[in-house]
């Protein structure tokens, strides 16, 4: 391990925004200008920042009251990988490879580290620039949870009670008409919200990426709430699909990390339900509702937690990792236990056997 002189630490956040961004920004800046007398230096927009040279140096008063603001005072983006960089000219978007642009940028603004906050998208760039050279660490984030390698990611139980609270308001209205409530959330490949927020919100059927559904199982089980309790609660990830089935894309863009975007499968299942059961029907789609918003006190802490403990791997010297929560302990891992792969809910997750437990239906 090397250690490392800080006086120039860059920040970014790169990928989709969630609660929790600013409290790692804060966690990672206070301390580097109190304790390491460094500057640190705002990288703007994500990596695009970093692709085109815009950064500013951040003040304490920039980084002061922003624990429990939503989004990021960096700004982010998820069209800027340095690898696959869009370059748009009149004649249409040309994907170029920006990583050496990148590289120079870093050494010319004298960068001794890099904290870059983000999902699989930014772990993975992350990856690649530490093995040019650059002094990297990630913290990861997502609402998606679904980052390999940590516990969990801070953004998922602040998009949780969201979700939960929406159940519960649905809850009213559903029981009320007698109705099904659908309520289709985030999680393109992985179910987790879907999951956690139905449990937590009570939903009768959960629909996740994980499980391919049979529509005449979810039929059935409506059917026979309608007879008993009046009322049913669909909890869907956008991801999910019926079995032999595919995703409902809604774009697929080139200058993503991620091409495709997801969304639509909560009306179709309402509105096959009803056709199907004949029960009055009723579709929410949350959104970006789920990413925005004060994080809650759980990943304010955990965001603090992982900032901090960046700052600490850069001072020793440890690079090439991500900050990751292991049981009670935030510890760092490499970056390649974490590079191309995602954290799905397993088949015999326990929170999968403890909804099953409590009678709800999984679609399968
Ligand atoms: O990856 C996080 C996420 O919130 C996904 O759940 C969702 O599909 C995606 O971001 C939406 O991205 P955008 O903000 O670009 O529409």
């Amino acid at each position: 391990m090397k250690s490392t002189t800080l006086q120039r630490i860059g920040i970014l956040t790169g990928g989709g925004d969630c609660p929790g961004l600013n409290a790692v920004i804060r966690s990672v800046a206070k301390p580097a200008m109190s304790y390491f007398n460094a500057k640190v230096i705002g990288i703007l927009d994500g990596f695009e920042g970093l692709v085109e040279g815009r950064m500013r140096e951040l003040s304490p008063l920039d980084v002061t009251g922003i624990i429990n603001l939503g989004g990021t005072i960096l700004g982010t983006s998820n069209k800027g990988d340095p690898f696959h960089y869009p370059i748009e000219s009149p004649s249409g978007v040309t994907i170029t490879d920006c990583s050496d642009k990148t590289l120079k940028n870093y050494n010319d603004w004298n960068l001794d580290a890099l904290i870059a906050i983000g999902g699989e998208g930014t772990m993975n760039i992350a990856y690649k620039l530490a093995k040019m050279g650059m002094n990297i660490i990630g913290v990861p984030k997502t609402i998606d949870n679904d980052i390999e390698g940590t516990d969990i990611t801070f953004g998922y139980d602040s998009a949780v009670a969201l979700v939960t609270d929406a159940i519960d308001r649905l809850q009213t209205s559903a029981s009320s008409h007698h109705r099904v409530m659908v309520v289709e959330v985030m999680g393109r490949y992985a179910g987790w919200i879907a999951l956690g927020a139905g449990v937590a919100g009570g939903a009768d059927i959960i629909l996740i990426p994980e499980i391919p559904f049979k529509w005449d199982s979810i039929f059935d089980a409506v059917v026979k709430r309608s007879k008993g309790a009046k009322f049913s609660i669909v909890s869907v990830a956008e991801g999910a699909r019926p079995e032999g089935g595919k995703f409902i894309v809604q774009e697929k863009d080139i200058r993503r990390t991620d091409p495709i975007r997801l969304g639509g499968i909560g009306a179709v299942v309402a509105n096959r339900i009803f056709e199907a059961t004949g029960v009055e029907t009723r579709v929410t789609v949350l959104g970006h509702l789920q990413r925005g918003g004060s994080p809650t006190a759980f990943d304010r802490i955990l965001a603090t937690r992982f900032g901090a403990m960046a700052l600490q791997a850069a001072s020793r010297g440890e690079f090439g990792c991500m900050v990751s929560l292991r049981g009670r302990d935030v510890v760092t891992i490499a970056l390649e236990e974490t590079i191309n792969k995602r954290r799905l809910v397993p088949a015999d997750s326990q929170l999968i056997l403890v909804a099953r437990a409590v009678g709800t239906y999984l679609g399968d």
